[in-house]
Parts: structure tokens; sequence; C-alpha cells
């Protein structure tokens, strides 16, 4: 039997979470053989109906299931993990400002960043889908010296599968044929969903739509704000499809997905031109075993994509700039703030 997972998944008793362990526990994140332990954190309120999402796997009768831990405190939910999956934050009361929202979540992701520090495995592979994500992503990493912060990912996936249902839609093919939808940036309404280096059948997606303007004044504003559309129609924001989205992404890092391109929110090391130390999504192949490798053979953007990617980029910046005050000092340094 191949060795367990432990997967720690913050903000369990949450819509997303709600959505997610089941699909975790089938197997569905790492193949049908291996076998996984959940480490759930939630909050000490959250801790009750936590205790019911708890009881609802045990009666899953999942084979693959090897434990379950129910905790508020970080240092027992990060315990010797293996991969951990942040998807707990605080959601936007009435009244809150933007920044008020980035400060409090900060707060949050730079102490669950030391737990990890602490108690994770030193290769543990973290995933942020509390938002903003990318933000999230580079607090929690700050906050763990000696973990690398390649190993720290903010989710842009849900965004790259929204991006190809619609490209799906548009041409009248199986989402399977749709292949290298990139999504740049953030995890906001500022990302840019990129059908430059996109193929449908083999063929490039944009010769195969033939439609710029739909390209420009439908499709990107669309996924854009796709999280708002989804609001408007159910009342509650993207749950099933998020945690959807989460699954491939983890499953992709370590089953592997060939030759496949897919959107990972990675810490910039300079490549495309961008800043470094920001959280920016790019286009990686995913060889498997918790590994990605960025795609960098592609052509230079062209004019109205380089002032996309760019529009985004300046958006992280300022997001760093708001909680440059939960960053280490060596941190600070490097970013040059
Ligand atoms: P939810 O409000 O249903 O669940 C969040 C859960 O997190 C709650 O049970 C809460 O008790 C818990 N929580 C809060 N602070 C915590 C902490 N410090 N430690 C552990 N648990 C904590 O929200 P939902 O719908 O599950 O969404 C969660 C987050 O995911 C939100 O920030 C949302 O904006 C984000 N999201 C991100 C997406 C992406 O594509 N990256 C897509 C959709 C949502």
């Amino acid at each position: 039997e191949p060795p367990t997972k432990k997967v720690a998944v913050t903000g369990a008793a949450g819509a997303i979470g709600y959505a997610m362990l089941m699909r975790i526990a089938s197997g569905q994140m790492f193949g049908p053989h291996v076998p996984v332990e959940l480490q759930l954190l939630e909050t000490e309120q959250g801790l009750k109906p936590l205790k019911g999402v708890a009881m609802e796997i045990k009666d899953g009768a999942f084979p693959l299931v090897r434990g379950i831990t129910q905790t508020a405190d970080p240092n027992t939910g990060f315990g010797d993990a293996d991969v951990a999956v942040l998807v707990g934050a605080r959601p936007r009361g009435p009244g809150m400002e933007r920044a008020d929202l980035m400060n409090a979540n900060a707060a949050i992701f730079a102490v669950q960043g030391k737990a990890i520090n602490d108690a994770a495995k030193k290769d543990v592979r973290v995933l942020v889908v509390g938002n903003p994500a990318n933000t999230n992503a580079l607090v929690a990493a700050a906050n763990a010296p000696d973990i690398d912060p390649a190993q720290f990912m903010a989710m842009t996936r849900l965004d790259q599968n929204r991006a190809m249902g619609q490209v799906a839609i548009k041409t009248g093919t199986p989402v399977r044929d749709v292949e290298r939808v990139v999504i740049w940036g953030n995890h906001s309404s500022t990302q840019y969903p990129d059908l430059s280096n996109a193929l449908v059948n083999g063929k490039p997606a944009l010769d195969v739509i033939n439609d710029t303007k739909w390209v420009r004044e439908e499709f990107i504003p669309r996924v854009q704000k796709r999280g708002a559309e989804i609001i408007g129609a159910r009342g509650a924001s993207s749950a099933t499809s998020a945690a959807s989205a989460a699954i491939d992404h983890i499953h992709d890092l370590y089953v592997g997905s060939g030759d496949a391109w897919q959107s990972l929110a990675i810490r910039s090391d300079g490549s495309y031109g961008m800043d470094k130390d920001i959280w920016y999504s790019v286009p990686c192949r995913c060889p498997g075993d918790g590994v990605y490798e960025r795609v960098l053979d592609i052509p230079s953007p062209d004019e109205y994509s380089a002032a996309m990617m760019d529009a985004t980029r300046k958006e992280l910046l300022e997001e760093r700039d708001a909680v440059k005050h939960l960053l280490p000092a060596a941190t600070r340094k490097q970013a040059g703030t």
C-alpha cells in the first residue's frame, strides 16, 4: 500500500470544505489507491458543525480514510502534514473596506504560516484558497522561514476551469479538447484569462473563435467576474466548483498532468519580466510528485496581453504593500518596501 497522505484542510466546516472532504476521502485528490488522513482545522465556533461533517465522512465508509482529526489548534491541524489546503478565511462583513478584509485575513495567514513552519513536514505543499488568496499565500510563506516559498501556492485553477468551460461552450467542443488556457496574475477581477496560446482541437483557439470582440468584451470580463455572477444566481459564493478546482490542483501536482498547462499562482522568480516575490499566476506543467515547472517556451505577449498582465501585477504590488506590516523584516527588505 502507498504511504498515507496527511492532508490538513482549514475552514473544513465551511461551504468549500463540505464540498471537498468527501472527494478527498474517496481518493480523488491523490488517486484511488492512496490512503489519506484528514486533519481538519476550524475556529472554536466551527468545531461543532465540524463534528457533524466528520460524522458524515465516517458514514461514507471510505476505505482510504485512515484517520480524522478535528481541532482549532493550528499546530495540531498542520502536524506532520504532507499537504495543507487553506480555505478558512474571514468573509467580508457589512461595511467592511477591502483593506480591513485584507488585514483581517493576512493576520490569520501569518499565524497559519508560522504553524505550518513549526508543525508540518518540511516538504509540505500549501494551497491557499481563502481570499485574497495570492496575498494570503505571500503572508503565509513569509512567516514560514524554514520552508521554501515555492511550496506555497494560491489557487487560480477555478478561474482556468471557468475559462476553459466558456471556450468549450463558445466553440461547441468538449472541454477535453480545449488546452493551454492561461490565467495570469491575481485571483481577482484584474486577472487576465489569456487565449493567446490556447488550442481547440489542436488549432489556435483565437482562429477557431475568430471574434476578438467576444474575447475582449464578453469572455474576459465574464471569467473575471464569474464569482459575482454565481453569487447573483445562487445567493452564495461558488463552493462546489472551488472545491473541485482545489482537488484538480493537488491531483495534478501529485499525480501529474503530463504536457498539459495548469495555472498556478506561485512566487514570482522574475520570469516573464515580473517583479519578484509576488504570488502571480502563470502557466506550469505538472510532472507529478509535488513538482511544477513554469512554461517558459512561449512567445512574448502582444501589446494587449502585456497591458492586461501589467494591470493585475500592479494590484498585487498594492496588496503586498497593504500587508507589509505582517511580513518579517527580511522579506520587507527583499520586497524593497
Ligand atoms: P465559508 O464561510 O462557508 O467557510 C469558511 C470556514 O472557515 C468557516 O467554517 C469558518 O469557521 C472557517 N474559518 C475562518 N477562519 C478560520 C481560521 N482562522 N482557521 C480555521 N478555520 C477558519 O466560506 P467558503 O465559501 O468555504 O469560502 C472560503 C474562502 O474561499 C473565502 O475566503 C472565499 O472568498 C474563498 N474562495 C476562493 C476561491 C478561489 O478560487 N481561490 C473560490 C471561492 C471562494
